[in-house]
């Protein structure tokens, strides 16, 4: 059994980008990451530009990831995206319990469960986001609010090594430019760690991979991968220019 060496660095653009943008930042990004293979990369855009991201990254090792979907295969769902809409259109991963879908639109730990079940059974790598609120870790209630949502979001789920990606993000440290400490990163990375050993087993935990997000930059990421727990990064404000996204990258390829 083994711990993951290989990160995971992971763009979040967010409500960003149209698909002219989104042409432009992978036509600057590609020439920056030849040859930087000792690191995996997703990159997940908004749907509209889900399908030239694809198109325009097809022959780089850059993987395609949505920031949501929906836990049925179609229907009579206005707005939403299937699942298999997701791996028709070349996804990879899905991000799934983002805190800002959580907070702002309201998604609840139930919603949570079904979106991953209805991932996995896609055959999609959800992202799993995590993560407590700053009234929460002031209180001292990090831990358990993180227990909580795991227990609730990955209710009735058989998981195998590598099925998951799961991303600790406190919801104080995104898009605030006030990063987590590497130690509380660290911290709360094998948390989540002991915590898929206690529901999963051993082989389960230590081949699934923990990022931490949360104003990751050019000048901390790689404090966060010299910690043995932290498998990558999930990042938003510094993943929309593509100098700085293609120095996240080579900050993952060298690795711990
Ligand atoms: P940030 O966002 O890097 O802009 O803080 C991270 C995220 O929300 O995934």
């Amino acid at each position: 059994m083994s711990f993951i060496h290989k990160k995971l660095i992971v763009a979040n653009w967010k409500m960003n980008k149209t698909i002219s943008e989104a042409k432009e930042f992978c036509q600057a990004l590609l020439p920056q990451i030849e040859g930087y293979n000792e690191v995996d990369v997703a990159i997940c855009p908004p749907f509209t530009s889900l399908e030239t991201v694809k198109n325009l990254l097809s022959d780089s090792p850059v993987a395609l990831g949505a920031q949501d979907l929906f836990w049925k295969e179609k229907g009579a769902f206005t707005g939403e995206v299937s699942p298999i809409m997701l791996v028709d259109v070349g996804c990879k991963y899905v991000i799934v319990g983002h805190s800002e879908r959580r907070h702002i639109l309201g998604e609840t730990d139930l919603i949570v469960n079904r979106k991953l079940k209805a991932a996995l059974e896609a055959g999609l790598t959800p992202i799993l986001c995590v993560g407590e609120t700053l009234q929460e870790r002031k209180n001292n209630l990090a831990k358990e609010v993180i227990k909580d949502q795991l227990l609730a979001n990955l209710k009735d789920i058989e998981l195998k090594a590598a099925d998951i990606v799961i991303a600790y993000e406190p919801v104080w440290a995104i898009g605030t430019g006030v990063n987590a400490s590497s130690e509380d990163a660290q911290e709360m990375c094998l948390y989540i760690r002991t915590k898929l050993k206690e529901l999963y087993g051993e082989e389960v935990a230590n081949n699934t991979r923990i990022l931490y997000g949360g104003s990751v930059k050019e000048d901390n990421l790689a404090d966060f991968l010299n910690e043995k727990d932290v498998d990558g990064a999930l990042v938003g404000g510094a993943s929309l220019d593509p100098q700085s996204f293609a120095e996240l990258i080579r900050i993952g390829a060298n690795g711990k």
